[in-house]
């Protein structure tokens, strides 16, 4: 291929000679490759200036050799354009076998629709060991350190990490067993983790099989995550979807997420770990999410909210095989608030609970969290809902002394299945009111009839910041 530029400076005859590479390049499997992805356009929240292809650094495509060091190489090589028009990182079709590698500022990671990122699991040293996050003060396997993510970044601005549905393959069998086997010295690594970061885009990936997590944006702001698609399997240990954790500004739009864990978990630090560090998550719309997961959330706030959540837009949200739509877990030491919070518009499908709040989760960092560390949940709105063959409408236990307040639940219709529990609604420690729910809410909860409908649990008509925000059409060449 390198002398094809050559051949069309030295040839003057040139409409014979285009016919005759024409055909040699029909002819050879290696120029059809290079015809096929010549260039392409993709949408993104900010374009670069300057491109490079992982094969440029030496990685090879087979599956089977470590890619660590070209990753690190094509990163370092493209970092020294962060404050010169960004860069841009091609990965081609192929199987691209890498341990744990870090981004850096004004940088896209972008994916071949047959590219395969595969986590190494070759050499444990792919994986370096960082600290404890410090709103958890400990991890969440063991109580060390924690391996970084696959995809790794901190105090970055801009990055976007996008393919036309490129896969992300975190192999994560190997760990669920090590999990299994009590046999972790430290926590298992998450697919894609960006830390106090800035300007984020995870957009257009299929991501299977994560260790544990798989998209964690921490201590980070203006966040874009759309056209994901996750798979794990729904028994597989704490393959939550996405957690937005101690961020402001995040919109979660448009992903299909089976797993074995919340599809998405809110999350903003543990107990004292998570007061003392105080950073809340808020301004979060999700919209457009379909979730199987048999035994978690479709929606989890918690268990670790001790930094606070507020502001949570939920809509045209699908569950199918779920255990909870909405799920509140929280606990005496926690401290923190849920408060502000707004679902509309979720169509449940075989549930175990509708609706579930929980006082009472525990699952304490240590034994030095302050038991008058009570959290405050308030203000909490579901509303036009349907959902069919539920066990159990809801189930609310706030906690003693200190009740989950202005609950609103209007126009939701939970068709009970066959074998329901007899008692659809549980309460304690919970107060609010409902209009046009059925079957009929618990005495806490006191119906005011369909005709109030309109009067409560009203969604926010104001958009957040992060949905002004404008995707461009960005272009990428390929250099042969
Ligand atoms: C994702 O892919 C779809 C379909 O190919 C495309 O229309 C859309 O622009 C892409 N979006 C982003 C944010 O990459
Ligand atoms: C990243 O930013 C945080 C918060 O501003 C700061 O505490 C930390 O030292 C920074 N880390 C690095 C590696 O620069
Ligand atoms: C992306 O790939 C996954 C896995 O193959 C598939 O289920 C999903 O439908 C694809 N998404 C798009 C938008 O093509
Ligand atoms: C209802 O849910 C049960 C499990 O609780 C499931 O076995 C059954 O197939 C579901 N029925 C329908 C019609 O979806
Ligand atoms: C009630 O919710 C359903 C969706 O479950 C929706 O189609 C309908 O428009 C809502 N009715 C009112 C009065 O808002």
């Amino acid at each position: 291929m390198d002398s094809l530029p050559i051949k069309f400076q030295v040839k003057k005859n040139g409409v014979w000679m285009l016919l005759l590479l024409a055909a040699l390049m029909a002819a050879s499997t290696e120029s059809r490759k290079a015809k096929v992805v010549d260039s392409f356009e993709y949408i993104a929240m900010n374009c670069r200036a300057h491109s490079a292809s992982i094969t440029e650094f030496g990685a090879v495509g087979d599956g089977k050799t470590s890619n660590t060091k070209a990753f690190k190489d094509a990163v370092d090589h493209l970092g020294q354009f962060s404050s010169d028009g960004g860069s841009q990182l091609y990965v081609p079709a192929g199987k691209w076998l890498t341990g744990s590698f870090s981004v850096v500022s004004h940088f896209t990671l972008f994916l071949h629709q047959d590219a395969v990122l595969l986590a190494s699991q070759v050499d444990i040293n792919e994986w370096p060991v960082l600290k404890a996050l410090p709103s958890y003060g400990r991890g969440r396997d063991a109580a060390g350190g924690r391996f970084a993510s696959l995809i790794f970044g901190t105090n970055l601005t801009d990055v976007i990490i996008t393919g036309e549905n490129g896969t992300v393959d975190g192999q994560g069998a190997f760990w669920w067993q090590q999990f299994h086997k009590g046999k972790l010295k430290y926590t298992r690594p998450y697919l894609i983790e960006l830390m106090f970061s800035d300007g984020i885009q995870i957009s257009n990936l299929t991501l299977l099989n994560s260790p544990s997590w798989n998209v964690h944006p921490v201590y980070s702001s203006n966040i874009l995550v759309k056209g994901i698609t996750i798979l794990a399997p729904v028994t597989s240990p704490n393959t939550d979807g996405i957690n937005p954790d101690s961020c402001t500004n995040t919109r979660i739009e448009d992903c299909y997420i089976v797993s074995g864990d919340d599809c998405v978990a809110v999350k903003s630090g543990w107990d004292e770990y998570g007061i003392a560090f105080g950073m809340p998550t808020k301004q979060l719309v999700i919209r457009r999410l379909t979730c199987i997961s048999p035994y978690s959330a479709t929606i989890a706030l918690g268990s670790e909210m001790s930094g606070g959540i507020q502001d949570v837009r939920a809509e045209d949200i699908t569950a199918v095989h779920t255990e909870s739509g909405v799920r509140i877990k929280t606990a005496v030491g926690r401290g923190g608030f849920v408060k502000d919070i707004y679902v509309r518009r979720m169509t449940m499908h075989t549930m175990k609970w509708a609706f579930w709040m929980t006082g009472n989760y525990g699952s304490h960092a240590d034994k030095n969290y302050d038991p008058n560390a009570l959290p405050v949940i308030q203000n909490i709105n579901y509303r036009d809902m349907a959902a069919d063959n539920v066990s159990m409408a809801a189930r609310l236990e706030g906690i003693a002394g200190d009740p989950f307040t202005q609950i609103c639940i209007s126009n939701v219709t939970i068709g009970m299945a066959a074998k329901a529990k007899k008692v659809p609604w549980t309460c304690s420690d919970v107060g609010g009111i409902t209009a046009g729910v059925s079957p009929r809410p618990c005495d806490l909860l006191p119906e005011q009839g369909p005709g109030k409908m309109e009067e409560g649990c009203n969604f926010p008509t104001e958009t957040l910041p992060i949905d002004s925000v404008e995707l461009k059409t960005c272009s990428y060449k390929i250099n042969y």
